[in-house]
This record gives C-alpha cells, sequence and structure tokens, in this order.
C-alpha cells in the first residue's frame, strides 16, 4: 500500500538533527532528584502560543537542555501564559501557586507568554518564587534571558513590546507529526474594543516570505504534508522582503512545494479577506478549503462598539464571496457574547445572522473585561446569567445548523489526512480539507499520515463517520 513505506520513511526522516520529531521522542520520567539542564514546560492558550511553545522548546533542547514530564523532574519550569478571558489568567495565577515552595528546592520558574506580557514586573511582587518574565515579543532574546537566569539572576525580564522583530529559530520541536505550524505574522496592529492582544503580543510584525518558504521546504523534507500558517490576522500578511507577496500569492507559492499536500491557515480577519485569496482557494486544491472568519456579533452597532471595523452587511458580503467560490468551503466562526451594551436586539441580530451564514463550527464565548482594553469601562455590562443564557441559546442554534449540514453530507466523499487510531477496531480518524472530522472504518493495516477516501455513512453531533473507499 502507497501510505505504509512512505510512513516508514517519514518516521526515520523525522528522527533528524533538527530535533523535529517531538512527538516519536519519549520524555523521560520523573527521575527524583532535580536535574539542572532539564525543563517542564506547559502550555496554555491559543495555536499561536503552542507553536511558540514549540519554537521555545526547539531553543531550549538545542541548548542542551532535556524536556521533561512533570514540574517535579524539571530544574527549569515554565509557563506559556493565555489572557484572553480571565479565566485563562486566572488558571495561570493558580498553577503559580501549587509550586510556590519550589524555588526553595534549586528550581527556576518562568512565566512566558501573554500574562508575563500584561502583568510585567507586578507577577515578582505576586510570586516572588519566578525568577523570569517574558512575553512573545522579546522571545528572540530567550537565549540571552535565559544565561542570566541560569546565571543565577533573580529578576530577569523580556518585556518590550514595540518591537518590528520576529522570533526566529534554528529549531523547534514539534508536537504534531502530521500537522506542522508556521508563523507567518506575529502580533497585531488592530485595535477590537475588548481584546488584549495588541497588548500582549506586540505590533503587526510579517515575516521574510524566502524565510517562510524555506521553513516550509525543509518541513516537507522532514515528511511534513501537512502545514498550518498561523497569525491573530494571518490574511493581513504584508512580506518586507523586496518581493512583497501578497498573502493570496504566498499560499500559491506554499502550495506548490513538492511534498506539500495541504496548506491551512488561520486566523483571518474579515476586513482583510479579498477575493484574491478565493481565487488562489479555486486555482489550487493543495490550499484547504476552510475559512475560519471571526464576526463577533451580527449587530452592526455591537460591531461598531467592538471596533471590528466591519458592518453585518460587510461581513455577509465576504461570507457571499467565500460561497461564490468554485470550491465548496467551510466556514467557521468566533462570536462574543454579553459585550457591554448588548441589548436583546442585538443579541437577536447574532443569532439571525447564525441562521443565514450557517457556519460549519462556531467557538462562542462570554464577554470577559480585560486589562487597559477599552471595553473594560465600558457601560452597560450585561449580567453574568444573562451572557450565560444567550450563550446557551447560540449553542444550541449552532448545535442544530451542524447536525443538519452533517447530515447533509452523507453519501459524500471527503478526502482525510489520517492522524490517530481509534480504540475501535479497524477504526482511524483524520480531518478532511475542510477540517471537519472524520472516523472511519478501514481494513488498510496502518493508515497514520495517509490520505485516503472516504465515503460518509453518519455523522455524530461534531463529526462525520465514514467508510474508506479502497
Ligand atoms: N472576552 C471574551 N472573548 C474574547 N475573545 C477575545 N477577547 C475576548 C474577551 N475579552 C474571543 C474572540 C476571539 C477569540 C480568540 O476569543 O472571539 O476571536
Ligand atoms: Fe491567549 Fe490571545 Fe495570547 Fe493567544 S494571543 S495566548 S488567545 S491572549
Amino acid at each position: 500500500m502507497e501510505m505504509g513505506t512512505s510512513i516508514d520513511i517519514r518516521l526515520e526522516k523525522l528522527v533528524n538533527p533538527a530535533g523535529n520529531l517531538a512527538a516519536a521522542a519519549e520524555l523521560p520520567e520523573h527521575s527524583g532528584a532535580p536535574a539542572r539542564g532539564t525543563f517542564f514546560l506547559e502550555t496554555f492558550g491559543c495555536q499561536m502560543n503552542q507553536h511558540d511553545s514549540e519554537k521555545v522548546a526547539g531553543l531550549l533542547l538545542a541548548r542542551g537542555y532535556q524536556q521533561v514530564k512533570t514540574p517535579e523532574a524539571a530544574g527549569l519550569i515554565l509557563y506559556n501564559t493565555c489572557s484572553i478571558r480571565e479565566k485563562a489568567a486566572q488558571k495561570v495565577f493558580s498553577r503559580l501557586g501549587e509550586y510556590r515552595g519550589l524555588k526553595g528546592e534549586g528550581k527556576k520558574i518562568g512565566l512566558l507568554g501573554c500574562v508575563a506580557q500584561q502583568e510585567g514586573e507586578d507577577i515578582f511582587s505576586r510570586a516572588p518564587w519566578v525568577s523570569l518574565v517574558c512575553g512573545s515579543a522579546s522571545y528572540r532574546k530567550l537565549p540571552e534571558l535565559l544565561a542570566k537566569v541560569e546565571a543565577g539572576e533573580l529578576r530577569v525580564t523580556g518585556l518590550d513590546n514595540d518591537t518590528d522583530q520576529t522570533f526566529e529559530t534554528e529549531m523547534t520541536r514539534r508536537d504534531n507529526p502530521w500537522r506542522a505550524y508556521l508563523t507567518i505574522i506575529e502580533g497585531c496592529d488592530k485595535s477590537c474594543a475588548y481584546c488584549v492582544v495588541p497588548f500582549t503580543r506586540g505590533p503587526e510584525r510579517s515575516r521574510d516570505s524566502s524565510r517562510i518558504l524555506a521553513d516550509l521546504q525543509q518541513l516537507a523534507e522532514f515528511g511534513y504534508t501537512e502545514v498550518q500558517f498561523l497569525g491573530q490576522t494571518v490574511n493581513s500578511y504584508a512580506d518586507p522582503s523586496p518581493r512583497k507577496l501578497r498573502f493570496s500569492e504566498l499560499l500559491l507559492e506554499a502550495a506548490s512545494v513538492p511534498g506539500i499536500r495541504r496548506i491551512r491557515f488561520t486566523t483571518s480577519h474579515p476586513r482583510d479577506f479579498t477575493p484574491d485569496i478565493i481565487a488562489a482557494m479555486d486555482s489550487n486544491q493543495t490550499i484547504c478549503n476552510h475559512v475560519h472568519l471571526p464576526v463577533q456579533s451580527g449587530s452592526t452597532r455591537v460591531l461598531r462598539a467592538m471596533q471590528r471595523t466591519y458592518s453585518r452587511a460587510e461581513y455577509l458580503e465576504k461570507i457571499a464571496m467565500v460561497r461564490g467560490a468554485r470550491r465548496r468551503t467551510a466556514i467557521t466562526t468566533d462570536v462574543i457574547v454579553g459585550f457591554p451594551g448588548e441589548t436583546a436586539a442585538d443579541f437577536d441580530d447574532t443569532l439571525s445572522l447564525m441562521d443565514e451564514v450557517r457556519y460549519d463550527g462556531v467557538f462562542s464565548f462570554k464577554y470577559s473585561p480585560r486589562p487597559n482594553t477599552p471595553a473594560s469601562s465600558m457601560a452597560d455590562a450585561i449580567p453574568e446569567e444573562e451572557k450565560s443564557r444567550r450563550l446557551v441559546l447560540l449553542q444550541e442554534k449552532q448545535r442544530l445548523i451542524q447536525a443538519k449540514t452533517l447530515q447533509s453530507l452523507e453519501n459524500e466523499i471527503f478526502e482525510v489526512h489520517v492522524d490517530g487510531k481509534s480504540k475501535k477496531e479497524n477504526c482511524w480518524y483524520g480531518h478532511s480539507s475542510c477540517n471537519r472530522v472524520v472516523s472511519l472504518t478501514s481494513t488498510a493495516e496502518n493508515l497514520l499520515g495517509a490520505y485516503v477516501q472516504a465515503r460518509v455513512t453518519g455523522s455524530t453531533a461534531n463529526s462525520l463517520l465514514g467508510e474508506h473507499i479502497i
């Protein structure tokens, strides 16, 4: 069978000096005495954060550190943190609290990511057992900051936020052997009234297209066939190199790298979602037919208050553009309920938008006020119970929409990139190009990493069931 052999080659290739086969490399168990040169890294938050952690881990491995599975076994404990909503930020402080005694044992504790950037040096007063506080805009300085921590400095910080530089690493310890992430743009220049990201991740910085394409080529050589471009506003990409590639041109060049079978990208901002992106998707099937296009609200009034830079009608024009594509493209979104001043009529607008668009997936959140953001001082906060009520209504509506869509796909054929084996015998799962989860039955011996055709035989609330067509 075609894929059996290519998987073997792939694993061999992935165990390479660049350390890119993280998933297959077993991490040592807790070994008793805390060792110097070992690190434990826990990550909260979005895919950008997950991928930053892969880069940080690569950097540490290149410095001769060994990664361990528990904080107990580690000499250096790092938390890569998220502050998008209050709950996420609280989780970090409770985790830090659990380890207050560890500094006495000679361990070093460092805080990375969005909470680190947001709270800055205050972390040291709140948790004096922390010795490193570093936001993502300063990761390129991590080698020198780590050297200071290693030398025993107590309060090391990387908190500059106003930079035009990106975080480049020689080595990335990738967690997923099937889908590799590749940052193409860091930071955010939008100013959504509710959002901490422009504060925590700094201004927009696009990576040189030649570097991105070289990374991609290397990933293909390591055996990756599916790569996801990452950015807070991925489609605002502006190539700083003389080639000045547009985002759509970058997608097309990426799609022509030999060995690459799927290119994904997330998250797109509606304002910068232009027809040339759809044209690129239509002209090259390697570019996945899925767009994550956060709407946040269906009410133009609320969108204005959120400073989202588009109206309901303008957003719907973007949706019409996607729907007008030759390839049927899945659309997913993010929605916030209970933004300050959101009336019952505003919320109804969001519900009606959901009926109109019929999304393939929705991530929905209760508005959570964040420090320094314009919305945090807005009047007319919505009571917590009302936010919860709206969230339930929205999720229930989406559940029905999604179930119907999935049911309507019965008998259709999807190409599935298999990335897991179910506990059930002869059962595998993976993703379609449109990013639907497909569980499929097959008599093949090993499908991991393979691309197979599956006929849809049924569905669950969130996924498709299918059978492998040989
Ligand atoms: N409260 C609730 N949800 C938020 N998001 C961003 N900031 C907030 C906030 N303050 C949501 C948005 C964004 C997703 C990543 O998180 O929907 O698209
Ligand atoms: Fe969380 Fe936003 Fe930071 Fe990602 S960028 S980790 S979602 S706060």
